[in-house]
């Protein structure tokens, strides 16, 4: 199965995540690989419409991975609206995860995923499974390795 991690990340927690993940991916025998979102911008107040250098295209996959950071209790906005301009996601699976910097509930992990949902939604997507990394958390790695165990065994 063609597997597409497509990633947002500014500081690189987020994508630190994904090649572990694509790594255990590899390991299991998928074809896996990481597409970064790239904005011409990624200053955290630039306003929509964000330019994007690097636009990852999905059509290639039968399973895309979204994932993001948490910005100020919410999905990152470039990557919100990277999901406003993405192609069809019909008939793909898809699953999703975030990266936060606090570990307590409600600090935007919740929300972030909720609107990653709706947005899969209205490209006609479903999202199979999602997951949340809180990097302050001393549970850290055993969220990290609870989501790449979870992916492996849905694939
Ligand atoms: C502008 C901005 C806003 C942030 N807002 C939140 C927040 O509301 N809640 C939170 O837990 N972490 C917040 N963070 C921390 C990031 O979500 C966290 O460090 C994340 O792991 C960064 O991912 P990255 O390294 O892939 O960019 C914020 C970071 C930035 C730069």
């Amino acid at each position: 199965m063609k597997i597409g991690i497509i990633v947002f990340s500014k500081t690189n927690n987020t994508f630190s995540v994904a090649e572990r993940l694509k790594v255990a991916l590899i390991e299991k025998g998928m074809d896996a690989e990481i597409e970064r979102i790239v904005p011409e911008n990624d200053d955290p107040g630039v306003k929509p419409p964000i330019e994007f250098t690097n636009k990852p295209d999905v059509s290639p996959y039968e399973m895309v991975i979204f994932a993001s950071p948490v910005w100020a209790f919410s999905l990152a906005g470039v990557m919100k609206e990277y999901l406003e301009q993405v192609s069809s996601l019909q008939g793909k699976r898809v699953f999703s995860f975030v990266t936060k910097q606090l570990a307590s509930k409600f600090t935007g992990g919740i929300k972030a995923n909720r609107q990653i949902k709706s947005a899969v939604n209205a490209k006609n997507g479903i999202i199979e499974k999602s997951f949340i990394v809180s990097w302050k958390n001393k549970n850290r790695e055993a969220e990290i390795t609870n989501l790449i165990s979870e992916i492996l065994k849905a694939v």
